[in-house]
């Protein structure tokens, strides 16, 4: 294994006050062999996890195109297939090792397939070094902090017929200007900040992604009006903790400020995630609240409604404090839609300390809630924390919370019937051009029937029939919306 650079972990966690990220702004520059590297050849990304590796995947296309691969969604058919990882989750990384065993049946019928894996889960030491070790079907690997590197990989691969593994545990760079397919012609995930330096007790990102380090704003300006300019009407600005944004530059300006200096752009839609509950400041609630343009949704992560849960996971809020954050968004923010983040079985959790998590739950009757049970994480305190609750009975809290999420985004989509939303038309049946699905300004799914809408259209839609995790509706696009 020593010609092969694979993660540690103590680097990983490595975080220094006066570090900044070096903004790197050519770090792809092909060779004239490598932009013909790829040429007659296919390749397939296949992205698993959060916004954050969604736009590394769009990144990684973007090279893949500038060496001349072509894409392809047949995965049986292509000449490289890259596995675009998650770890946040154990059953994320399961998906992964499972969809590994069946690209080694692939690999006997096409030996000259080149099998690639990047994101989060080749930055776990002990993972990284499994997959190396066990699966000598992947000849790539590359972490969340060398993208770039993929053309010099490559070629080391199909010229010199040896695997190429190469990730970095570091506290990280900024780059600027990495070539882009992205996966929409509408809609856009802007990367405001890459890291988190927060450091929840059992979340694995921090050690993944390395450092909080925070754009330009200069630089994310020029992306969202470059993206606007070019017909997008909605802007998803990404990061770990969004609030927390700028806290890490010395140039005086924080999220609220960016938010309103995205929103002057003029973009039709301009949302984000993930906000934390700590860090949420005024003058963020007055921009979402005062400008137009700034989609009415926000997700806030509970992850917890007990005190002391929330302190065991190092939240750095308590159930009050969240509360309190909520009352003021729900009362400022006029037709706010709210959603969360819930971990059930956080190690030792009573049963009482659940019963509070469904209290805030009842409290907050959130529109639309992601619900997990807690699962160990490589070198995070929690996994190394006692708990003696059994599997059976977080599967209980988890189906009794679910329950009782489910009843409330239903009773949010019943008020919805009736009503007239804008839609951001996504997409159409590939079976019939009538049937279309998109997203209302408060996020929340429509399908409906439209014979005159196209995607990217924003259109008016009347809900009849309001379900758990969707509408119903019909276009009504001569009729004016009544609701927005
Ligand atoms: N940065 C975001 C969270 C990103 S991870 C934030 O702080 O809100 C998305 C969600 O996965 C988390 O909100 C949490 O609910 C869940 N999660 C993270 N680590 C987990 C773990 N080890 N077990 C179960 N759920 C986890
Ligand atoms: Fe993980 Fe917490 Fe950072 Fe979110 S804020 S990515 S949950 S460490
Ligand atoms: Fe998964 Fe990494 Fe995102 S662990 S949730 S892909 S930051």
């Amino acid at each position: 294994m020593s010609e092969f650079l694979l993660p540690n972990e103590k680097d990983a966690r490595v975080r220094s006050r006066n570090y900044r990220g070096e903004i790197i702004r050519d770090a792809v520059r092909l060779t004239e062999s490598q932009k013909i590297l790829g040429n007659g050849l296919s390749y397939c990304v296949n992205t698993y996890g959060c916004q954050a590796n969604v736009r590394d995947g769009e990144v990684i296309c973007g090279i893949l195109e500038e060496m001349g691969f072509t894409a392809t969604e047949e995965m049986s058919m292509a000449d490289l297939i890259i596995l675009n990882t998650c770890a946040i989750r154990e059953n994320a990384e399961n998906k992964v090792v499972g969809e590994l065993g069946y690209l080694q049946s692939y690999k006997r019928r096409n030996p000259n397939l080149i099998v690639g894996m990047c994101g989060c889960m080749a930055q776990e030491p002990q993972m990284a070094r499994k997959i190396v070790e066990k699966y000598p079907i992947v000849d790539l690997m590359f972490g969340t902090h060398n993208i770039y590197r993929l053309p010099a990989l490559l070629e080391n691969i199909m010229k010199n017929d040896v695997r190429s593994i190469e990730v970095l545990s570091r506290q990280g760079n900024i780059y600027e200007g990495l070539p882009t397919i992205r996966s929409s012609r509408h809609k856009a995930f802007v990367n405001i900040m890459d890291g988190c330096d927060k450091f929840c007790t059992y979340c694995i990102v921090p050690y993944t992604r390395g450092q909080q380090r925070s754009r330009l704003m200069q630089d994310v300006l020029d992306e969202c009006r470059q993206l606007t300019e070019n017909g997008y009407r909605e802007i998803t600005l990404i990061g770990q903790n969004v609030n927390a944004y700028g806290k890490d530059l010395d140039e005086g300006y924080d999220f609220a400020d960016l938010l309103n200096r995205v929103a002057d752009i003029g973009t039709e839609r301009i949302r984000f995630t993930t906000s934390h509950p700590w860090d949420f400041t005024d003058a963020m609630v007055d921009a979402i609240a005062q400008r137009e343009n700034i989609m009415p949704f926000i997700h806030l992560p509970l992850q917890s409604g007990n005190d002391e849960i929330l302190k065991k996971m190092g939240r750095r809020y308590t159930r009050e404090q969240y509360l309190e954050l909520y009352d003021k968004i729900v009362s400022r923010v006029k037709d706010v839609a709210v959603s969360t983040d819930i971990i059930v079985g956080f190690p030792n959790e009573t049963h009482e300390q659940f019963i509070d998590t469904l209290k805030v739950v009842d409290y907050c009757r959130y529109d639309n809630a992601y619900s997990f049970i807690f699962s160990p994480r490589e070198s995070t305190p929690a996994a190394r924390m006692e708990d003696r609750v059994p599997i059976e009975e977080k599967k209980e809290r988890l189906a009794l919370l679910n329950q009782k999420l489910g009843e409330y985004s239903k009773m949010h989509n019943k008020q919805c019937e009736g009503k007239v939303f804008d839609v951001l038309i996504d997409g159409v049946s590939k079976t019939d051009s009538t049937v279309m699905c998109g997203y209302t300004r408060q996020q929340k799914l429509v399908n409906f029937r439209s014979e005159k809408g196209r995607v990217g259209d924003i259109i008016n839609v009347r809900i009849t029939e309001g379900m758990k995790n969707s509408l119903n509706g019909v276009d009504v696009s001569d009729e004016r919306a009544d609701n927005e």
